[in-house]
């Protein structure tokens, strides 16, 4: 219960935070509904949880998996690119632990989102954080034109509704191990991009690894930071 108040500028105060409440309660019922894109301002995104009750067998995963370059014309929801996010490089066991094995524990992957026709999601280019479970958009606007002219102009990333980038931040891994470390970001780059095949045969999404990309474009197209090498892309969406 709101305590009355007599003095003007109390009134005032407390009429602004009934207005407030209002207006965060209007826009709380428009994003359940919907109506708006989540990421209305550069405030971070918290992802709806990974969907971990699905019980298929891995068996049939794994007959499952398959490359597809074809996509439907829809969107893709914002907890579908939260399963295939997650199953990237999600926080899974213990304080840090992964989805994915990661030598020495030094975690030098990032993923991005690139989102074109994600549900509730403007588009633009995230960054996935495990801690938290969430996005950070790092460049606004539609990328995914300049992302398929980087990757030989491959049609089918262009088409599809949002992509994975898998990226690799080699030092933190050469800090430890020196060249040998090389080898190892590849190696989690490639079990990561293998979780997100896994995670779209078991939500019933297509994808497909793309490799074939100039390194330095896909840094350009996506503004990503300097150090970061760009590994696997996975352009995702609904099956035709
Ligand atoms: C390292 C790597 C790079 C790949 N690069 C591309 C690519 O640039 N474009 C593409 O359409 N498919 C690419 N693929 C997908 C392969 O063409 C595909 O895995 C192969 O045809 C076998 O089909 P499957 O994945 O359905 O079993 C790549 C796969 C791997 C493992």
């Amino acid at each position: 219960m709101e305590t009355p108040v007599s003095d003007r500028q109390g009134s005032q105060g407390t009429r602004r935070q009934a207005v407030r409440r209002a207006a965060g309660w209007a826009l709380a019922a428009m994003l359940l509904m919907g109506a708006v894109p989540v990421a209305a301002k550069d405030s971070p995104v918290s992802l709806p949880a990974p969907r971990l009750g699905a019980a298929v067998p891995l068996q049939k995963l794994l007959s499952g998996r398959s490359s597809s370059r074809s996509f439907g014309s829809g969107s893709v929801s914002l907890q579908q690119a939260a399963d295939l996010l997650w199953a990237a490089q999600g926080r899974s066991h213990g304080a840090e632990g992964r989805t994915a094995p990661s030598a020495g524990a030094l975690y030098p992957l990032e993923v991005y989102l690139v989102a074109g026709n994600v549900a509730r999601l403007e588009p633009g280019v995230y960054r996935y954080r495990p801690a938290g479970h969430r996005l950070v958009r790092t460049a606004a606007g539609d990328r995914r034109v300049p992302l398929a002219g980087a990757a030989l102009d491959q049609p089918w990333v262009e088409a599809a509704p949002a992509a994975l980038v898998i990226v690799g931040v080699y030092e933190r891994t050469t800090g430890k191990y020196g060249q040998r470390g090389i080898r190892y970001v590849h190696l989690e780059a490639g079990a990561a991009m293998e979780n997100v095949y896994l995670a779209a045969s078991a939500t019933g999404l297509a994808t497909v690894m793309v490799g074939a990309f100039r390194d330095r474009e896909v840094v350009e197209a996506l503004r990503l930071p300097h150090n970061a090498h760009p590994l696997a892309v996975l352009p995702f969406g609904l099956p035709p």
